[in-house]
């Protein structure tokens, strides 16, 4: 199939290429570059010994009419977009503008050019502050941030619109945690300044970058106090893709992307500090606002419908992620 991926140069979608390309499925990138480098190009040019058309544009843009001209898309994944909590939470307007105004002009292009599958890029954060394990038959919850709530509103215009288009075939992905990186140890997760999330927090620690890591509350009703998350490796996730885009579905459906696992703060530090034999001088300190105790995937629907299932371990992420930091200039 050829498949247009958007954000195709960032940490998800670089590693969705690859597993794309290997599964014989043609690519077209559209990036316009604002969280990531043109040098991953070469990259995945590299890894996948093909030329990959590629088209530096913002999706919000008309232009990426052109796109859609110039090659018979079949399928759309689109993972372009903006996804600090915290920037969300001091940058609205720019969040909400760039994280619905691409997915609305990618879905008019894509009944346009009667494109039959989407697939978009959501999130956990849309099951709120429910029960673990989230099961994808459960409603939104309530969301703690404008980015959150990007990802709801687009799941609600894209079921809306795959409601009035038959033959507009939508797949919403609900992603847990994703960490880990390619076992080249070229292509990863390179944040922009002090990283959000805990496994580059972790990473550049190790480094040397962070002269500590801060472990946000030990007081949450879980095994050991710490924050309990669905860790699944960017190389499965990716694999995730591929059978959804090759799954044949009619109308909407939403799967979860996890592992069903949970994992605390502690454990993951331990895992790291265990396979890499590095230490992590950590400090406990208050819990981040909007932090729920645990989050984890039901994965009986990806199993059933996408006949998917993660593979690799949490050691295999905390190595990975390793690798890849460590040869990080
Ligand atoms: P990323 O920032 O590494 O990749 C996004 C890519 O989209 C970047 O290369 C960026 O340059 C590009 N982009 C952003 N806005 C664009 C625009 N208007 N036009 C063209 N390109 C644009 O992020 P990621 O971690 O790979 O996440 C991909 C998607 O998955 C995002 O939608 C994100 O919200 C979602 N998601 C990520 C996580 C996670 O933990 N990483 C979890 C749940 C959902
Ligand atoms: N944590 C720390 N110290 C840090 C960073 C995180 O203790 O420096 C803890 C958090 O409190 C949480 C756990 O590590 O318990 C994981 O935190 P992350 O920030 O790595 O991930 P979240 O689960 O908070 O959020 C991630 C994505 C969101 C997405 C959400 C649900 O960043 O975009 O998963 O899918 F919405």
């Amino acid at each position: 199939m050829k498949v247009l991926v958007t954000g195709g140069l960032g940490y998800i979608g670089s590693h969705t290429v690859i597993e794309l390309i290997k599964n014989n499925h043609e690519v077209v990138i559209i990036d316009n570059l604002s969280n990531s480098e043109l040098s991953v190009l070469s990259v995945l040019e590299k890894l996948t010994n093909k030329k990959l058309p590629f088209y530096k544009m913002d999706v919000k843009d008309e232009e990426i009419k052109k796109v859609f001209e110039e090659h018979k898309i079949e399928g759309i994944i689109h993972f372009a977009g903006y996804k600090a909590v915290g920037e969300s939470v001091s940058e609205p307007l720019m969040y909400y503008q760039n994280n619905i105004g691409t997915t609305l002009n990618l879905v008019k292009l894509a009944l346009k050019y009667k494109v039959p599958k989407f697939i978009f890029s959501s999130s956990a954060t849309v099951y709120g502050d429910q029960q673990s394990p989230f099961d994808e038959t459960m409603p939104r919850g309530n969301t703690t941030n404008p980015y959150g709530e990007t990802k709801k509103i687009n799941e609600r215009i894209l079921e809306d619109v795959a409601y009035a288009n038959k033959g507009f075939n939508v797949v919403l992905l609900r992603y847990f945690n994703p960490i880990g990186a390619h076992k080249s140890g070229l292509i990863g997760e390179k944040p922009v300044g002090i990283p959000n999330n805990l496994m580059p927090y972790i990473t550049q620690t190790a480094k040397g970058i962070r002269e500590k890591l801060y472990v946000f509350g030990n007081d949450y009703n879980t095994i050991d106090g710490t924050g309990v998350r669905d860790y699944i490796h960017v190389v499965d996730l990716a694999k995730g893709h591929v059978k959804a885009l090759e799954y044949n579905n009619k109308g909407v459906d939403i799967i979860n992307l996890g592992t069903g696992r949970g994992t605390s703060v502690l454990e993951l530090v331990t895992s790291f500090e265990e396979v890499n034999k590095i230490k992590i001088p950590y400090e406990i300190t208050n819990r981040r606002p909007g932090d729920i105790d645990e989050c984890y995937a039901s994965i009986d629907k990806a199993r059933k419908v996408l006949k998917f299932e993660a593979k690799l371990t949490i050691e295999d992420m905390v190595r990975d992620a390793w690798n890849f930091e460590k040869n990080l200039k």
